[in-house]
């Protein structure tokens, strides 16, 4: 099924040609939807932006082409109106048919893509021993959702978590855990680590007050890098546990990750350095081996150096980009590389995406891409912190989210006379709760900063989780009250469009395509909650209009086939966005 919008787009081109001639081939129509269903579903405005290169008024030029365009089998014919815009308004048999077709595809019309990409998808990322902050959570719910749509179109995605687990800090982790409890370097188990960050606080502690131990840390990280047994095991050893760590809160959001943290890449290191000294970018600056960037400049006004091999020898966070960025390009043959982390990093990515692409690490055909997001903030506008002023802990702040979920289920079971069982209560509470998480961050436009707010996120009014979620289940409320079975509708329950509430429904649903499609070129996922919002809303407006199984045949079973394709495509668009559906709330 080729998408509505892809059909116009390709006739409006064609009557771009008829009209002017071959140099409008490539001249973009402007299609998008309306606004205003007033003007139709769709408008092309592309006469305004003709005038001046044809030197016509619009309005004669959206004539001249309304004559050579030929969309008689989707729509009635084109409309003009104001300065020139081009209204197109689709007929309601192509619509019907449309609507049988998605009906019985279980993609709901959405084609997997003809030439399927390899692409990477960058994110999480946490730091080994450090806590896994808000900006990580945001990080991988954008990262989970922009890696589901893409599988979802086809493509070949690897989930990558780029964690830090190298660098000199382990010098100091490992001279503490040494300290404290060298029989963990001998037996199984020995100690349990408990709080990781707790630890990394004493550590710190310890190595800022005691320069002796200062230079054991540094003596550490030489070890460490010499690949020493004892060394090598304690710094497994903190992976181990912080990795155990950060699985709790992926098994909650559920997210699947492939590992490969930085230290994958650290053998790789000298060789990027030697390599951008042969390709005559090397700059040795007080010692530091360093790319002067373009574009780039200090507060002086002077190039900026990219520092890619420290005085001391070290390597860097730049560094280690450059070579995962090799790697992936040369052994994982990507195609698109996308790479999710808050806004302060922009300017990581855009330094060392040029010293990749200047020494032809990074050739045309592959998209690099940074997806960067804002701050989470508290309700007051500041960082999130906890009352008493501390960190939020991610694993807290997620327990919370359910706490709260149940506590609302509760009150309202109770409210409304119902019995149910722990078993029930608990898991609408585990998945309200984590599914109201995710979607108040993915409904944001993520270059935004983003305030958390339980109450916002757990309302059941406005654009939120357990809205989405209720308008699903309302829908299969309606096949239990009239005991239908929606699966076995079938193919024979043809749809029928009469009333407004009906078209808009209709036309909505048959737009699922064009929104997957846009969010996996720009990856914005607040594009598709937007699109999900809308949908429950034009569903509820046409459940209020349309009586359904009080109607008469054949409407009844025309309207119950809307209500079941509604729910189906907000159980696929939900599940976009990393969102499981319930049957009851
Ligand atoms: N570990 C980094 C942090 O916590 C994020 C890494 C993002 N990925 C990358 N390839 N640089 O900020």
């Amino acid at each position: 099924m080729k998408s509505t919008i892809a059909y116009l787009h390709t006739a409006l081109q064609s009557a771009l040609v008829a009209a002017f001639g071959d140099d409008f081939a490539t001249t973009n129509p402007m299609l998008v939807p309306t606004s205003n269903p007033n003007f139709g579903d769709y408008q092309a405005n592309v006469a305004m932006s003709l005038a001046k290169p044809l030197g016509k008024a619009p309005r004669a030029i959206a004539e001249q082409l309304v004559q050579h365009l030929d969309v008689s089998e989707l729509c009635e014919p084109p409309q003009i109106a104001g300065p020139g815009f081009i209204n197109l308004t689709l007929k309601p048999a192509y619509l019907e048919a449309q609507l049988a077709v998605t009906q019985a595809d279980a993609r709901l019309g959405v084609a997997p893509v003809k030439e399927p990409q390899r692409v990477i998808v960058d994110f999480s990322s946490p730091n080994i021993a450090k806590e896994m902050h808000v900006g990580h959570l945001r990080s991988t719910i954008i990262g989970d959702s922009i890696a589901r749509i893409l599988e979802f179109q086809g493509h070949d995605v690897l989930r990558l978590n780029h964690v830090g687990d190298w660098g000199t800090q382990f010098g100091m982790l490992i001279t503490y855990l040494k300290e404290v409890a060298p029989e963990a370097l001998t037996t199984a188990d020995a100690i349990d680590l408990g709080d990781l960050v707790a630890f990394y606080k004493k550590a710190k502690q310890r190595f800022d007050e005691d320069a002796a131990f200062r230079e054991t840390a540094r003596l550490e990280v030489v070890k460490l890098q010499a690949g020493d047994q004892d060394s090598r095991r304690a710094w497994e050893l903190l992976c181990d546990q912080s990795r155990r760590e950060f699985q709790v809160i992926y098994d909650l959001l559920d997210i699947c990750l492939t590992e490969r943290g930085e230290s994958f890449y650290n053998p790789l290191l000298p060789g990027v350095v030697e390599d951008l000294e042969k390709a005559g970018l090397l700059v040795e600056d007080d010692g530091a081996k360093c790319v002067f960037l373009e574009g780039f400049t200090n507060k002086d006004g002077n190039p900026l150096p990219l520092i890619v091999q420290k005085s001391d020898g070290g390597y860097n966070y730049a560094t280690t980009d450059l070579a995962a960025l090799r790697y992936r390009i040369q052994q994982d043959h990507s195609d698109r590389i996308i790479y999710v982390t808050d806004a302060g990093q922009a300017n990581h990515f855009a330094q060392f995406f040029q010293v990749a692409k200047r020494a032809g690490w990074l050739p045309d055909t592959v998209e690099v891409v940074h997806v960067p997001f804002g701050l989470v903030q508290g309700e007051d506008g500041k960082k999130l912190k906890t009352r008493s002023g501390e960190t939020v802990r991610l694993r807290d702040l997620l327990d919370e989210a359910v706490d709260r979920a149940r506590a609302d289920l509760e009150t309202r079971i109770q409210a409304e006379g119902r019995q149910e069982t722990a078993e029930f209560i608990n898991h609408v509470a585990q998945v309200v709760g984590i599914s109201a998480v995710k979607y108040a961050d993915l409904s944001q436009n993520r270059t935004s900063n983003y305030i958390f707010s339980f109450d916002k996120m757990l309302a059941l009014n406005g654009n939120t989780a357990p809205y989405m979620l209720y308008a699903y289940v309302r829908v299969q409320g309606i096949s239990r009250k009239g005991q239908i079975d929606f699966e076995k509708l079938g193919a024979n329950a043809k749809i029928l469009l009469q009333e407004d509430t009906e078209f808009t429904l209709a036309k909505h649903l048959l737009q699922l395509d064009e929104i997957v499609e846009e969010v996996s070129q720009d990856l914005f996922p607040n594009k598709l909650c937007q699109y999900l919002f809308e949908l429950s809303q034009k569903f509820n407006q046409f459940y209020d209009r349309c009586p359904v199984l009080q109607a008469e045949e054949p409407l009844r079973t025309s309207r119950l086939a809307l209500c079941d394709l509604t729910a189906r495509t907000l159980k696929l668009g939900l599940s976009l966005l990393g969102i499981p559906t319930l049957e009851r709330m």
